[in-house]
């Protein structure tokens, strides 16, 4: 092959350059035995990244990268015989890859995430997805190409609790006659007056320029590394630059409850409201309100997000919505159900709500247990057949929808959604909150 037909070729399917070495995509190293460890590389590991290091000593950690080089000698403990990077992009380089595991800021996830499927890694992402409508769809539109050939999932491992599954069949089966509308919310507020100032001076040991990585200047300030481990997030995720607030945090968790039992995609319309705009930090108080159009089994849906504390009606004044911190309610023409993560309940009311209509499923017809949320994934990586429940098109739907929330709360008024085109149709303005500007040195597609 000559050079022009090999670079061709290789830009064809996927290859790419960082530091002017050609990265060719491996798909035939995808599929390893049920008996053999896949080589993984963990991005972020502390924090969220511990989280897994029980089920990724199951393989073969042979990469292992964080912006705080502190970070490194625990980790290492784990998993010894890895390599340490610094810098995410060299890390996906490591040789002999085939999976990656994010655990980074929410910043970041989408260009991590699309390296490594340029790359042909299977991807389990920490939520959100993304931090805007343009990244989820980059992502959608990239995994789509390669279904089949490789296993995504994000991480809203509380997917996995048994109840997911029964609120699906309660509102699939006609519990609640014809479905109408659904609500989720979350009543976590985490309030900041705007971007920190300037404090001191970086740690040697925090690559501080590599955390900030695509995010705009920001000067260093410690209170951005100051909460505990799993929940130093919440130091950067209300700011517009580092995060979605609420959406990205327990609103992906909270959302994933709901989006799973109504097999939605992505919205016509969004409107939101909430209070007074900020410029550095997302809205606390906030609700959004999608419309969706019919699909196969049930006719057009209105969807609501609330935060903050702000809450959807109570269907009986008997139930006190806000004694569930995140939940979600579906309505249908006979009654309501009411859910939380592990519990929920029905509601049948109105004329003829008698449940003559509806069947329970047998033990045998019940919708399967999904098993553990990550070994799902892992197993997708063996047989990328396999379906995970949150991959990149599942997750990437679902936070679109929300961002377009947040779209709409910026500009101010309702939207008409074009998902096909990915358009703003009736406020042009509104396009431009569609995605960000990356600081320069910084892309999405590398
Ligand atoms: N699924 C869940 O239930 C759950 C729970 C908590 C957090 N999270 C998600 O996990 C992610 C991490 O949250 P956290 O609280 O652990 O955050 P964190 O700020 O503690 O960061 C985690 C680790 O990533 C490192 N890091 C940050 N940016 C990096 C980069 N660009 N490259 C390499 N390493 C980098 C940090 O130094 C740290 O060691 C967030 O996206 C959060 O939304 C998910």
């Amino acid at each position: 092959m000559n050079r022009r037909k090999f670079i061709t070729t290789s830009a064809a399917a996927g290859a790419s350059t960082f530091a002017g070495t050609l990265i060719l995509p491996r798909f035939a190293q995808a599929q390893k035995g049920a008996n053999e460890k896949m080589n993984m590389a963990l991005i972020g590991v502390w924090g969220r990244g511990e989280a897994h290091y029980g089920a990724l000593s199951q393989e073969n950690v042979v990469a292992l990268c964080d912006v705080n080089e502190a970070r490194f000698p625990n980790a290492l403990k784990k998993f010894p015989n890895a390599k340490t990077y610094v810098d995410w992009r060299e890390c996906l380089n490591h040789k002999d890859l085939d999976a990656v595991v994010i655990c980074t800021t929410d910043f970041t996830h989408s260009l991590i995430a699309n390296w490594a499927l340029n790359r042909n890694l299977h991807v389990y992402c920490e939520k959100p997805l993304a931090i805007t409508v343009s990244e989820a769809r980059i992502l959608r539109e990239n995994w789509l190409k390669k279904k089949g050939k490789l296993a995504t999932q994000v991480g809203m491992q509380r997917h996995e609790m048994e109840n997911f599954n029964r609120v699906r069949e309660l509102v699939r089966d006609g519990a609640i006659g014809e479905l109408t509308d659904a609500y989720a919310w979350g009543n976590r507020q985490i309030r900041r007056a705007g971007y920190l100032p300037a404090e001191g001076t970086p740690p040697p040991e925090l690559h501080y320029d590599l955390w900030l990585g695509p995010a705009p200047d920001h000067p260093y300030n410690p209170g951005y590394f100051s909460g505990g481990s799993g929940a130093n997030c919440l130091q950067w995720n209300m700011f517009w630059d580092f995060g979605a607030g609420q959406i990205g945090d327990m609103g992906s968790h909270t959302m994933d409850l709901l989006w799973n039992a109504v097999d939605a995609k992505v919205p016509t319309s969004a409107s939101a409201t909430g209070e007074k705009f900020n410029p550095d930090v997302t809205p606390v108080e906030c609700e959004s309100h999608f419309e969706h159009p019919a699909n196969d089994w049930r006719g057009p849906l209105r969807v609501s997000w609330y935060q903050g504390g702000l809450m959807p009606g109570s269907p009986k004044g008997y139930v006190d919505l806000k004694k569930i911190d995140h939940g979600a309610m579906f309505k249908g023409t006979k009654g309501h159900i009411v859910a939380e993560f592990g519990s929920r309940i029905l509601l049948p009311f109105g004329d003829g709500a008698d449940l003559t209509y509806y069947k329970p499923r047998t033990k045998e017809t019940l919708l399967p247990p999904l098993g553990g949320f990550f070994k799902q994934w892992t197993d997708a990586c063996r047989n990328p057949s396999l379906k995970t429940a949150c991959d990149f098109e599942y997750s990437a739907n679902m936070i679109e929808q929300m961002l377009l929330g947040l779209v709409a709360y910026r500009a101010g008024k309702k939207i008409e959604y074009d998902g096909a085109t990915g358009r703003v149709t009736n406020v042009p303005e509104a396009n431009e909150f569609l995605s960000r500007k990356y600081r320069e040195g910084w892309t999405i597609n590398g």
